[in-house]
């Protein structure tokens, strides 16, 4: 997906989703002179925990762009919790919807920041979707912050195992090779979230930045 990068902030017109909570990038603070203007969405993949949704909110903020949580209208369009669908319907049927969901939200949003749940990327057909219209940006974090992370709540259906610690990493073992497809890979550890922000932006605006020069 390209993008525009710019030496001055640019706030990019998007008829998505929570549009209100979009505000002028970072380079007006003066925070890096550089940024960029998004022409697709940037999708947030990663296990649980890795912090796809505060880090993808706050990372839109200082786009500039909309922000939206696929999990979170997944939710919403079933009008029942995660936990909810898994116990009702099955994992099946919260991985059909989760495709129908990313579909909706990739096909018809302009640039934003779209955080994905961790199971998103597996599906062939997401991923094929999103390496042709968006930008897939890998939060790669070790075990223990993610099993720290996920320890402080129990909302996770696939955790609820005998052996939660063995689960994620079998969960690391078999999704981390396909994350690793992912345009921008970040690797994440336990420091406080602006500093992350902080470093995801700038591997955003590098990666738009090569993008845009041409190959000597
Ligand atoms: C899942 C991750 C969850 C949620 C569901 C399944 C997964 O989202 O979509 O519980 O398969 O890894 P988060 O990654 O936001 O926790």
């Amino acid at each position: 997906m390209a993008a525009r990068p710019t030496t001055q902030a640019a706030l990019s017109e998007s008829a998505g989703i929570d549009a209100a909570e979009a505000t002028p990038n970072a380079a007006e603070s003066g925070a890096d002179a550089r940024s960029v203007t998004l022409a697709g969405p940037l999708v947030l993949v990663g296990l649980m925990g890795a912090g796809k949704s505060s880090i993808g909110r706050r990372l839109a903020q200082r786009l500039g762009v909309p922000f939206a949580d696929a999990d979170a209208e997944i939710e919403k369009a079933a009008g029942r919790t995660i936990p909810e669908i898994f116990e009702a319907f099955g994992e099946a049927e919260f991985r059909n919807g989760e495709r129908r969901v990313i579909r909706r939200l990739i096909e018809t949003g302009g640039p934003r920041v779209l955080a994905t749940g961790g199971g998103a990327f597996m599906a062939d057909d997401t991923r094929a979707l999103i390496k042709e219209r968006a930008t897939a940006l890998w939060l790669k974090a070790d075990f223990e912050t993610l099993f720290e992370r996920v320890s402080r709540r129990s909302n996770r259906p696939l955790l609820k195992t005998s052996d939660p610690q063995a689960t994620l990493r079998d969960l690391m073992t078999k999704r981390y090779p396909i994350y690793a497809e992912a345009d921008i890979v970040v690797e994440t550890r336990r420091v406080p979230i602006e500093e992350t922000v902080d470093k995801v932006y700038h591997a955003v605006l590098d990666h738009f930045e090569r993008e845009a020069t041409p190959i000597q």
